[in-house]
């Protein structure tokens, strides 16, 4: 705990690294073209004039950079982490002093301190929440719902420090929220489902100007960035193990081979493991892969994706992390409980002894990209980020309409991102002549 009330402005590490995070962030920005001109347009516009946003987000120079955009468009803004490792300290404080974002995030927090920012970021009063996971808006519904008990100890106490009217308000102040990622977006189709939504949702992972790029080329090359940080390992002539072909196994699966390594993926859902074995990786169990590979790396959403029968069959020096949105996937409980010793070998690297075999754990089990790297390249979060901009406006725009459902930007929108990062980078496209506009909406030409 770092002994901060639940009412102070911010919680960094040192205001003093401020300057190192404005460098970073300018660096990133350059990078950023696309969330540039919204910003420039926010700032014309106004579009969240008076407006509080609570954000729970990765705290990096390209989340800084979405920062200012919204304070560009008049927000006053709360930010905390969506991960206790991925906050970098310097940011945290550039935010804080040069762009009065109150931020509670520190790298490394423990479980405490994590859910004391997130019960900070709630009682700034939010009317629009951003997520990364749905921490935010999953801790709003527990409120809303009672269920004191499924909240983690800090956010409780500070509900249990309101009254039943304040709650209420705290809840029906939130007139809608964005979510960033496929874990978080995914509860949030249950919750609705369920009929429990309390306000609109913008699902910005569904964009595909975020999934597409953000999920694939994003997360392939950072993740990968991540485990040479981490270990300082040849990837060429390694086995890669990847559980999940999804978007973001599908790009650590091209990075890595990119890179050398033998690719092995694993797999639940048959048209996906069937589009890997076409794309040229061996498919196989992942008891099967065990003792084969040399680097483990899980990217599912899915809960002990690698469990004990896996750890015990694995070889000497397995190196096994997890770059999917918590750290559930791997079964860290049961390495624990199979391990005869666990020592701290190397920073982000955590060595467990199971049969006399070195395991090798990267990051805790958390998102490696993150822990043990930068996160995603600036260039692919301009459009993740553009999403997450124009997503508040839009929640603002829309407030009266939206029912309580997980919405996906409008197509126009995605076409216009892609269109922005088109000319930045130097890409033209051609256009419908037309003649094909005719063709293409008609069904009895060119028989
Ligand atoms: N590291 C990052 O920066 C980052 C970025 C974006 C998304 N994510 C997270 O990564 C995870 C995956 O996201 P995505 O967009 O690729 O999702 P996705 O739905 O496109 O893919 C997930 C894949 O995992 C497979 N899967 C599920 N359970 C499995 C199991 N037990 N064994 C093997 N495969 C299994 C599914 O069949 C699916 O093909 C999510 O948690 C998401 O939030 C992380």
């Amino acid at each position: 705990m770092t002994g901060i009330s639940i009412d102070a402005s911010h919680d960094v590490r040192d205001i003093a690294l401020a300057d190192e995070g404005r460098r970073r962030t300018e660096w990133a920005e350059h990078s950023m073209p696309v969330l540039r001109q919204i910003r420039e347009r926010f700032l014309l516009e106004r579009p969240l004039a008076g407006r509080k946003v609570s954000c729970c987000l990765h705290v990096t120079t390209e989340t800084a950079n979405l920062m200012s955009t919204l304070r560009a468009g008049g927000a006053d803004i709360a930010l905390c982490a969506s991960n206790p490792l991925s906050t970098q300290d310097d940011v945290a404080a550039h935010l804080v002093r040069d762009h009065g974002v109150h931020v509670y995030a520190i790298k490394g927090e423990d479980h405490q301190t994590y859910y004391t920012h997130i019960a900070q970021a709630l009682s700034f009063g939010p009317d629009l929440t951003q997520d990364d996971g749905a921490d935010l808006v999953s801790s709003l519904h527990m409120i809303k719902l009672g269920r004191l008990d499924d909240l983690a100890a800090p956010i409780r106490r500070m509900v249990e420090g309101l009254s039943a009217e304040e709650r209420r308000a705290l809840v029906s102040r939130v007139k809608g929220s964005t979510e960033e990622t496929t874990t978080g977006v995914i509860r949030l189709k249950a919750m609705a489902k369920e009929g429990i939504l309390a306000f609109p949702i913008v699902a910005v992972n569904d964009s595909r100007t975020k999934h597409m790029f953000d999920n694939r080329y994003g997360t392939g090359q950072s993740t990968l960035d991540g485990i040479i940080r981490a270990t300082n390992l040849l990837v060429a002539g390694s086995t890669f193990v990847i559980a999940g072909y999804g978007w973001c196994g599908r790009g650590l699966a091209m990075r890595a081979r990119g890179a050398g390594a033998h690719v092995v993926v694993t797999e639940i859902d048959p048209v996906a493991a069937l589009e890997a074995r076409m794309d040229g990786f061996e498919v196989m169990t992942m008891e099967m892969a065990a003792p084969r590979g040399d680097v483990f790396c899980t990217l599912t959403g899915n809960l002990h994706v690698i469990r004990a029968e896996h750890f015990t069959r694995m070889k000497d020096g397995a190196v096994v992390c997890n770059s999917g949105h918590f750290n559930v996937e791997l079964d860290l409980d049961a390495l624990g409980q199979i391990a005869s010793g666990r020592r701290a070998v190397r920073e982000y690297v955590d060595e467990y002894l199971v049969d006399g075999k070195r395991i090798l754990v990267l990051g805790e089990g958390r998102l490696i990209n993150l822990a043990a790297a930068e996160g995603h390249p600036a260039s692919v979060m301009d459009m993740s980020f553009a999403n997450q901009a124009l997503a508040a406006e839009y929640l603002v725009m829309h407030e009266a309409t939206l029912g309580r459902e997980v919405h996906r930007l409008p197509a126009a929108v995605d076409a216009e991102i892609a269109s922005l990062k088109l000319a930045a980078m130097g890409a033209s496209i051609d256009v419908l002549t037309a003649e094909q506009t005719h063709y293409l909406a008609s069904w009895d030409a060119g028989t």
